[in-house]
């Protein structure tokens, strides 16, 4: 039969991207095959720079010949130089392990942007004097609260022409803070809050829009400028603008528009915008037709040129509105004001419709709580008056208003001074977010495990902002480290992460100091916060770690690991006989019933992640072959190990802070973490366990009594010990403190802390990092692990817990679709499979009847306490606890366990 050809075909991580600038960018590509056991064993790209050649089968750039080869994701381009600003088009096919080849794939294509160093030598421009306002408190950790001065929105334009017909247009465009592009009265783009956070300083983004269907004989280009992070009390300033329109002519001709001092600048009706702050605009602020040809600028300025930062490209996908929420209701308060409820907390602002007199000032208030008698209760916002207002133009149509340079953590809004009684069409809610594309699916018999996960679904997205934020509501939104990698795992079971993690990888090599140190938050817009906590600085090795397993990106490790190592070695002058005591500030940041840790040691959290980290090292070091370095480092982490093990290991239980004389009760972080890295010597892991145990069973009564680090660890350690039923229980109860009682309280996304707090503090109700759970549910629940980088070799090892009667989740991996699924009736269980072409398959069929027999798709392969039939392509391992092992390849496969008499 002839294989199916390949599908899914990525450039960088990206389905046709704009403004690739590597010289070698990766190509990647999925298989899908009816027969199992299949495997790419050769492929053939194609690469042209015309899908005419293309479609001739001709790759004048690259033609990679029959390559034998398993590869199929990030295979780097070796063709002929790419030129930048040129679109290249590509196919692909393979060869089956029967070596048939496969028909060639869909075309993909891509658009470089400025490959070589020095290519495009940006110009900044701005106006001459920016109009500000002031607005108040952007400055971490909030509550120092500053005023602080913006600049009123930056509207700039220029005209150009296009002379001829456009065989690729492209605008390049670097607009800091924030940019919104306009082309012939049109936005290009999604506007609002892009490019992505950077340490501007050491790099800006620059996005890539094709334009080439928009051009015409006469445009206009129109650009407006915000505030976002580009602000003075980060170090940065007024907003400014690069851009670079290039053309390329049928002809093969090219034409170039730069941004210049021909670009003229005005004020506009976005009078005030900041992030935390929100939005005002007059629409009596009239500018009708300015990014459009033939608008007379002749009373605007003549823009000028400002300083700038080096560029590169943003090779992630942009922030956009992703969904629209109707209201759920909106009650109308006795002082006039009326109440939306969106019936959910999310990211993102609304859109308002309203008709009435000029000068009617509407406005919003954004919240994620209602007091008890119905009103805004704005205390989670802390200093984020995250307040957007709209002045009619008053010109009798409905006006429509949405705001560009500014977002919300919300699900009510109040709105005053609409004209009439607004009805539920007088505003939409709009989620936005960086737009990962979703990558798993996960659900369960059991409906609070579904609706936790579904909490988490939007807790994530809402705290992806071209960076991983931990609230998006607060005066903060930053990338604190140990939110971005406690979350980690889960995110990159849910939504294709690899590029957006790759853009956060860099910005924190950005961020290291020459002695090695981090940042807790990243990009570093608060430059008190070095070094950092190592809980939180792990963030590095766990997210290089991570999109190992998850994409096998070599190439990641190769970015970082001179840095991640400079890190390491940092720690290592922080340690004092390799106990790191000076460097913890959070630790088990959160538990139950207060926000520092009251229960466990700082410098132990500190040197635990000191040792995870340089284990993780050590692995790296071994993927890049250096073989010194991973003996060297593993020998380090040992080192710690013994030395942890010295300083905080007692006869049966690890160190606890103590909050009387009396208290000699076991803590859950202190000792699920040493377990979780197998940290414990074997003769007293049954007694940690067992203290651990006493802890979760008669302290708390299967309640949490771990912080944020806590809780990353606790389920799965609790799992590996045997004690799954008792971690199904933590997990899914409805009482204090739990994720559970988050959602019985009324919890649409999971909160900062464990408690139910409403006031003006730190209480976030959409924070990410508690969203750890979700890793768990995959990997134990679904049973789902990569267990060979880039999900090579795929482990399906789902525990049958609780009262669950099925569980199933798909993931899109780079390898392919993966997927388990398990369904539990009386005396049956199924278990669906699919392991993606070119994987093999660990299959761990539950085992719950002894001497039960096991079909595969009607055979028996397992029959008694021994293999029964057998099959080459589904070779039974013998019993592993609760399981039967079977060994497979690709392909789906249906396993049935009956209970026999
Ligand atoms: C943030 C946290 C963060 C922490 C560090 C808070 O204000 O919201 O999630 O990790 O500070 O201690």
């Amino acid at each position: 039969m002839t294989p199916l050809p390949p599908q899914r075909l990525r450039c960088e991580y990206l389905s046709e991207p704009l403004g690739v600038d590597t010289a070698s960018p990766r190509l990647s590509w999925q298989l899908e095959s009816p027969a199992r056991g299949d495997r790419q064993t050769a492929f053939q790209i194609l690469l042209a720079s015309a899908p005419e050649l293309l479609r001739s089968d001709i790759g004048d750039y690259w033609d990679t010949g029959r390559v034998e080869t398993d590869r199929a994701a990030s295979v780097e381009y070796a063709g002929e130089s790419l030129q930048s600003c040129a679109r290249y088009h590509w196919k692909v096919r393979w060869w089956d392990r029967e070596r048939q080849a496969s028909p060639w794939s869909e075309p993909a294509s891509f658009v470089t942007g400025y490959i070589h160093p020095g290519e495009w030598k940006p110009k900044w421009i701005g106006p001459r004097q920016a109009e500000a306002f002031r607005s108040k408190g952007t400055v971490l950790l909030g509550h120092q609260g500053a005023d602080d001065t913006q600049a009123c929105a930056i509207y700039l334009r220029r005209e150009f022409a296009v002379k001829d017909r456009a065989a690729l247009a492209m605008i390049f465009i670097s607009g800091l803070g924030h940019y919104e592009l306009r082309l012939n009265g049109e936005r290009v783009g999604p506007g609002g809050l892009e490019p992505g956070w950077t340490d501007f300083k050491k790099k800006a983004l620059y996005a890539s829009h094709d334009v080439t269907a928009f051009v015409r004989e006469r445009n206009a280009v129109g650009v407006i400028l915000g505030n976002g992070r580009h602000i003075e009390s980060y170090g940065y300033g007024t907003p400014r603008l690069t851009c670079r329109i290039e053309v390329e002519y049928e002809s093969g001709e090219r034409e170039v528009i730069f941004s210049d001092e021909r670009w003229r600048t005005s004020g506009g009706p976005v009078r005030e915008n900041g992030l935390y702050y929100g939005e005002r605009t007059d629409a009596r602020v009239v500018i009708d037709g300015w990014d459009r040809p033939g608008f007379d600028d002749r009373a605007w300025d003549q823009a000028v040129m400002v300083a700038g930062y080096p560029l590169a490209a943003q090779m992630m996908p942009p922030i956009r509105v992703t969904r629209r929420l109707p209201p759920r209701s909106v009650r109308r308060l006795a002082a006039g004001a009326s109440i939306f409820d969106f019936g959910q907390n999310f990211s993102g602002w609304t859109r308002l419709t309203a008709a009435g007199p000029a000068g009617t000032e509407i406005r919003l208030r954004h919240a994620e709580l209602l007091h008890e008698d119905g009103t805004l209760n704005l205390g989670p916002n802390e200093n984020a008056e995250a307040t957007d207002v709209y002045i009619l133009r008053g010109d009798g149509g409905p006006e429509v208003y949405e705001p560009k340079f500014t977002y919300h953590g919300f699900r009510y809004v109040e709105m005053t001074g609409f004209p009439g009684e607004p009805g539920p069409e007088a505003l939409e809610g709009l989620f936005v977010h960086s737009d990962v594309s979703p990558a798993g699916e996960f659900r369960t018999s059991n409906e609070l495990i579904n609706r936790i996960h579904e909490a988490i679904l939007w807790g994530q997205l809402s705290n992806l902002m071209s960076i991983p934020t931990d609230c998006p509501q607060r005066d903060e939104r930053h990338g604190w480290l140990g939110d971005a990698h406690l979350s980690a795992e889960e995110a990159v079971f849910n939504f294709d992460m690899a590029a957006f993690y790759a853009k956060f990888l860099d910005d924190i090599r950005l961020a290291q100091k020459d002695d090695g140190s981090l940042p807790d938050v990243v990009p570093p817009y608060l430059p008190r916060l070095y070094p950092a906590d190592p809980a939180w600085s792990s963030a590095y090795a766990t997210l290089v770690e991570l999109l190992w397993d998850h994409y096998a990106d070599r190439r990641v490790i190769a970015t970082h690991y001179a840095a991640l190592k400079r890190y390491i070695d940092y720690l290592g002058t922080c340690a004092d006989e390799h106990i790191i005591r000076k460097l913890g500030k959070y630790g088990d940041w959160c538990p139950p019933g207060g926000i520092v840790p009251k229960k466990t040691p700082v410098e132990m959290t500190s040197t635990w992640y000191y040792c995870h980290d340089i284990r993780i090292l050590a692995r790296l070091a071994a993927v890049l072959g250096r073989d010194e370095e991973a003996r060297r480092y593993a020998r380090l982490a040992e080192a710690v190990k013994d030395a942890f093990n010295t300083a905080f290991l007692g006869e049966s239980q690890y160190a606890a802070i103590r909050v009387s004389p009396v208290d000699n009760y076991p803590n859950q972080s202190s000792n699920a973490l040493p377990l979780y890295l197998d940290m414990v010597p074997a003769d007293l892991k049954d007694k940690v366990v067992a203290s651990l145990v006493q802890s979760v069973a008669r302290q708390q009564d299967y309640h949490v009594d771990t912080g944020i680090l806590g809780t990353r660890y606790i389920l799965d350690v609790l799992t590996a010990a045997g004690h799954g039923q008792a971690a199904f229980r933590m997990a899914t109860h409805k009482s204090y403190p739990g994720w559970g009682y988050m959602l019985a309280e009324g919890a649409t996304t999971l909160w900062e802390r464990w408690e139910k707090l409403t006031g003006h503090a730190m209480n976030s109700q959409n924070h990410i990092m508690l969203g750890s759970i979700d890793g768990w549910f995959y990997r134990v629940l679904a049973g789902l692990s990569p267990l060979l980088p880039g999900w090579q070799a795929v482990r399906v090892r789902p525990h049958l817990l609780g009262d669950l009667s099925f569980v199933e989740a798909r993931l899109d991996t780079v390898a392919g679709p993966v997927g388990a699924a398990w369904r539990l009736a009386d005396e049956t269980l199924s278990l669906e499979c699919r392991i993606p072409v070119g994987a093999s398959g660990e299959i761990h069929v539950p085992f719950p009847w002894p001497g039960a027999r096991i079909t595969e798709s009607g055979r028996t392969l397992w029959s008694g306490d021994a293999p029964a039939e057998k099959d080459p392509e589904i070779v039974p391992a013998g019993r592993a606890g609760a399981w039967v092992v079977f060994k497979t390849g690709s392909g789906a496969f249906r396993f049935e366990v009956k209970k026999t008499a």
